[in-house]
C-alpha cells in the first residue's frame, strides 16, 4: 500500500508491540474487536489476520470497528484492510466518541479493544501537517484539522505567559518552560510565529547552553510533545474513553492500551486502578455501603516494554509501554 509519496504504508510507520497486542486480546472468530486508533492498520489487519488462524467451529469470521480522527489515516487503513473490507466498520471519529460508533454498528458491547496512543510516523513525517521540528512547515499539529479548533500557532501567538508556562510543564514536563515562554513572547512580539522551524529554533536558543550541550534529544522535543497534546486534548480524550470503554467490554474482553509518554501510562493505571477497586466506601467505615463491584482486573501489574530487538529495529518504540485488563462478569467473577 502507497503513500502519497509512494513509500510503503507498512515500513512508513512500524506498529509497536504487535505480537504482544495479538496475544493479550486472543481474537477469535465470531469477536467483535475495537481499535480506536487505526493509524495505518497495522493493529487491526494482525488482529484479523489472527482471529482467522483459529477453529471457526461454524461461527462467522471476526469482525473489526476501527477508528481514526485523521482522514488521511482513515484512507490509508481503508486501502490495507481492504481485504477484510466486509467486515471492517470504519469511522472518522475520535475515539472518545467510541460508543457513537458502537451504537451505530448496532454493537452492545466488544470482545477486545486496542488504543495505540500519539502521532503515527506519517502524520510526523509530512511537514505541512506541522508536527515536526526537523522541517519546515505551518505551526498546525492538528490530528482532525475539520474539527474546527485552534492549530498550534493559535495557542504559540494568543496563548498567555502562564497558560504556555502550564502546557509546557504539564504537558512537556518541560524544566525550562518559564525561560522558553519568555523567549516566545518575545519573538511573536517582533512577528506571529507560524512556521515549526521558527519555533524550534526559539526553543533552542532559550535553552541555557550548559544544557543544550548535554541534552540528549533535541531541546524543542518537550515543547512540541506539549503543544501537540494540548492542541489535540489528547489527556482528556484518553480520560473520557477509560472511564466509559468497561461498561461496552463483553465478559472476559480485554483492553490492551500503548502508551508513549508518563502522563498518557499514569492516566492509564490509574483508570485501571479505579474499574478494578471492589467497595469505594470510606477506609474508616465499618460496612461497605456503596455496592460498588470492581469491573476490571489488572493483567499487567507492570507496563509491559518492547523487546530490545523491537527497540533497536523501531526507535519510536523504546517509550512505549503496554498494559492490559479484562472485564469481569457482573458480580465481580473473571
Ligand atoms: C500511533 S498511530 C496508530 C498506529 C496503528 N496502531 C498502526 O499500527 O498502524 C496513532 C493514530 O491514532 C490516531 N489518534 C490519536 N489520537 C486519537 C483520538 N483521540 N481519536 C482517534 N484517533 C486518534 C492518530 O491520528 C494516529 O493515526
Amino acid at each position: 500500500m502507497r503513500t502519497e509519496q509512494g513509500n510503503d504504508a507498512s515500513t512508513v510507520h512500524v506498529t509497536v508491540l504487535l505480537k504482544e497486542v495479538v496475544q493479550w486480546l486472543r481474537p477469535r472468530p465470531g469477536g467483535r474487536y475495537l481499535d480506536g486508533t487505526l493509524g495505518m492498520g497495522g493493529h487491526s489487519l494482525a488482529l484479523l489476520a489472527a482471529a482467522d488462524e483459529q477453529p471457526g467451529q461454524g461461527r462467522p469470521p471476526a469482525e473489526l470497528l476501527g477508528l481514526d480522527r485523521d482522514d488521511q489515516a482513515l484512507e490509508l487503513a481503508r486501502q490495507r484492510l481492504e481485504k477484510y473490507r466486509d467486515r471492517t466498520h470504519l469511522f472518522h471519529l475520535p475515539f472518545s466518541r467510541f460508543e457513537d460508533a458502537l451504537d451505530e454498528q448496532g454493537w452492545d458491547g466488544v470482545d477486545g479493544a486496542v488504543l495505540d496512543l500519539g502521532v503515527s510516523s506519517l502524520q510526523l513525517d509530512r511537514a505541512e501537517r506541522g508536527f515536526s521540528f526537523l522541517e519546515s512547515g505551518p505551526l498546525d499539529m492538528r490530528m482532525d484539522p475539520s474539527d474546527g479548533r485552534p492549530p498550534a500557532r493559535t495557542l504559540v501567538n494568543k496563548g498567555s505567559y502562564s497558560d504556555l508556562k502550564r502546557i509546557l510543564h504539564r504537558y512537556g514536563e518541560e524544566p525550562q518552560a518559564g525561560r522558553i515562554v519568555k523567549a516566545i513572547l518575545r519573538a511573536r512580539d517582533e512577528a506571529p510565529i507560524e512556521d515549526t522551524l521558527r519555533l524550534a529554533h526559539i526553543v533552542e536558543q532559550a535553552y541555557p547552553a550548559k544544557w543544550r550541550a548535554k541534552a540528549r534529544t533535541h531541546p524543542a522535543t518537550r515543547t512540541f510533545q506539549a503543544l501537540r497534546i494540548a492542541v489535540n486534548h489528547e489527556l482528556e480524550e484518553l480520560e473520557y474513553f477509560l472511564e466509559r470503554v468497561a461498561a461496552r467490554l463483553n465478559p472476559g474482553a480485554r483492553v490492551a492500551v500503548i502508551s508513549f509518554h508518563s502522563l498518557e501510562d499514569r492516566a492509564v493505571k490509574l483508570a485501571f486502578r479505579q474499574a478494578a477497586k471492589g467497595c469505594i466506601c470510606p477506609p474508616r467505615q465499618p460496612i461497605c455501603t456503596c455496592g460498588h463491584e470492581p469491573e476490571l482486573k489488572i493483567l499487567t501489574k507492570r507496563p509491559l516494554c518492547p523487546e530490545e530487538a523491537e527497540a533497536e529495529n523501531n526507535p519510536r518504540s523504546r517509550s512505549a509501554k503496554l498494559r492490559v485488563a479484562e472485564r469481569l462478569a457482573p458480580g465481580g467473577e473473571s
